[in-house]
């Protein structure tokens, strides 16, 4: 059953353990507030590992001031009750003090267009947030591999870069991005959406399908790209951070037609919520 944890000694205790019987050990870092998209991470991570770790906690150092990190929610106890449904061993569930205790200097930072672009550009400072905080939890779990999701493409990407560029000896794995029955992406934001708003959210979903169905059959993108901002605009999401196409390994723009693999990403508002989605793009 699981086991709840919030000190990185504690953790650390626990992990070694673990490799004192041999067994093989998975990370799912997260912020809570879970779902079955995590879910479906934890489920990945069982068939790589022995014994499985998820992490909670909302990073203050990837939010900027005007975003929302005191609103984010936090549901620990629900939480709890998931993971060990799900067979999870342990939750490691740190305080702000934990991780960031008092003469803490240090950043981790992703130079180039892989930072940029995207969410990069739209929430500066992010990406120095997120390669913080994981290079931290992978430094204290020391895991045999750990799971990050698709949904989040560019901050997979991000990950699996630092990780190589840092030589962290944790193997990244990607997950598929699990959905709504309607096709909306499973996401802690989803919250936020009024019922109305929630009838809404599935357009990203199914500009993003059409997108991506006419540019793997070679259609030129530009117009692809500037009828699906209009469906999404008039949908009501309103504004749109960004609607692109680009290279699936480096991130790269793709303009004219795609010809190698690529993913059409999307970011928008609906109400008080910030969403994001993006599909692979295999040309024919
Ligand atoms: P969070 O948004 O909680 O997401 C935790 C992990 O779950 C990420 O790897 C994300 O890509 C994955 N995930 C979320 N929704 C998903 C879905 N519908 N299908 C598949 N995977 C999904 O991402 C973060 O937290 C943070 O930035 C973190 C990496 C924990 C660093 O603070």
């Amino acid at each position: 059953s699981l086991t709840t944890v919030h000190t990185v000694a504690d953790l650390r205790a626990t992990v070694a353990s673990w490799r004192a019987e041999g067994l093989r050990v998975a990370l799912v870092p997260t912020m809570g507030a879970l779902h079955d998209g995590h879910i479906s991470l934890t489920k990945l991570a069982l068939e790589h590992a022995d014994r499985v770790i998820v992490s909670i906690f909302v990073n203050p150092t990837q939010f900027s001031p005007d975003e929302d990190f005191g609103a984010y929610p936090r549901t620990l106890p629900d939480d709890q009750k998931l993971l060990d449904g799900a067979g999870v061993a342990l939750c490691f569930a740190p305080s702000v003090d934990e991780m960031y205790p008092d003469g803490f200097a240090t950043k981790v930072h992703v130079d180039g267009g892989m930072t940029n672009v995207l969410c990069g550009a739209a929430r500066p400072g992010h990406f120095d947030g997120v390669a913080q905080i994981v290079t931290k939890l992978l430094l204290q779990a020391l895991p045999d591999c750990a799971i990050f999701g698709q949904k989040d493409y560019q901050q997979l990407m991000v990950i699996r870069r630092f990780s190589t560029d840092l030589n962290i000896p944790v193997e990244i794995i990607g997950a598929k991005i699990l959905r709504e029955k309607d096709g909306l992406a499973m996401s802690s934001r989803n919250r936020y959406l009024t019922p109305d708003e929630r009838a809404i959210a599935p357009t990203l979903n199914r500009v993003l399908a059409s997108i991506t169905a006419a540019a793997a059959s070679g259609a030129d993108i530009g117009p692809l790209l500037a009828k699906g901002r209009e469906d999404i605009l008039s949908a009501g999401f309103d504004p749109i951070d960004y609607l692109e196409i680009r290279d699936a390994q480096t991130l790269e723009p793709v303009t004219q037609t795609v010809t190698k693999p690529a993913r059409v990403f999307v970011a928008a508002r609906l109400g008080k919520a910030r969403l994001i989605d993006n599909h692979a793009i295999e040309p024919a």
